[in-house]
């Protein structure tokens, strides 16, 4: 495979090629502040959008920054596919393939589902998020964000907070973060830290009361409510009491700091929403970059022309 074609993960990229991706972006959103923010780049490409899992925000911005290329952008829909009829990944993406598309955008449950893909098809491929493993183009949105309030994300201090075992988001800022010079942490329940996270090169904080004001960036993760059911922390409310990001807390926080969250959010569960609706909060900043950026990706793996 080469890794050129494809973008399955943040772990192996350097700091030039994640700030290409973001340069990049940064010269989008010029574009998507235009009257008519449309561009013929990809005037010609297909994209089709391969989700087997639910999502709004990535699903979404996906679509809109192909179009915002000019590329054609076609939808898969789990529900309303042959995959209902026991048709394998492999096999779908192949005869999909066959149709002559030039990139897929998959999301899917298992880890390497997109790896597994890209080895196999010709078309390039980007990972909306497979599993727990990674969710590359959220992590570049996140830094983009990040960038954009801070200037520089090196020395930066970054806390993420949450169910950080079973979240691609966490790993892939965690591995984006750590290569452009950040200084990570992370607050969770012992339950929901993966027992080699330091390996990441992360501090591990329990207790988020001792140590919220010394961060530039609280980055709250959705807590998957299966998991309480299964015994992994002992009620929401509890979560919430200890963990959730309230007013007081971020309150305490440093005066540039900001709050991030990838949504979906349950708000009152792990945000509040009078902390998610104020100024601190950079989250539909995060999902209006997500566009950007995803037209940088989308560019740069196709093959995109300036004109
Ligand atoms: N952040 C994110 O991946 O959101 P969606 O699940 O709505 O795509």
């Amino acid at each position: 495979m080469n890794p050129k074609k494809d973008l399955l993960s943040i772990e192996y990229l350097g700091a030039d090629e994640i700030s290409q991706y973001l340069d990049l972006a940064d010269n989008f959103l010029e574009v998507l502040a235009r009257p008519i923010p449309i561009v013929p780049s990809l005037r010609g490409k297909t994209i089709l959008t391969l989700f087997f899992e639910a999502s709004t925000r990535t699903q979404i911005s996906f679509s809109i920054a192909a179009k915002r290329l000019s590329a054609d952008v076609v939808s898969f829909s789990q529900a309303t596919s042959s995959v209902k009829k026991g048709e394998t990944l492999l096999d779908t993406a192949r005869n999909i393939e066959a149709m002559k598309v030039d990139g897929v955008v998959v999301r899917h449950s298992a880890p390497g589902a997109a790896r597994f893909l890209a080895e196999r098809i010709d078309a390039f491929v980007i990972n909306a998020g497979d599993g727990a493993h990674e969710h590359p183009t959220q992590a570049l949105l996140d830094l983009m964000t990040m960038r954009q309030h801070f200037g520089t994300l090196n020395k930066l201090k970054v806390l993420i907070i949450g169910d950080i075992s079973h979240s691609r988001v966490a790993r892939s800022n965690i591995y984006g973060l750590k290569t452009l010079g950040a200084r990570v942490a992370i607050c969770a329940p012992p339950t929901l830290i993966p027992l080699d996270i330091k390996e990441l090169g992360v501090e591990v904080f329990y207790n988020l009361d001792d140590v919220i004001g010394d961060f530039d960036v609280a980055m709250a993760l959705r807590i998957q409510l299966e998991r309480q059911q299964s015994g992994l922390f002992p009620s929401v409310r509890e979560y919430r009491t200890l963990y959730g990001l309230t007013k007081e807390r971020v309150r305490r926080m440093k005066k540039k700091s900001v709050v991030m969250h990838p949504g979906p959010t349950n708000r009152g569960i792990e945000i509040d929403p009078d902390v998610a609706d104020s100024e601190k909060s950079v989250i539909l900043e995060q999902v209006k970059n997500g566009v950007a950026l995803r037209m940088s990706v989308l560019f740069i793996h196709a093959g995109g022309k300036i004109e």
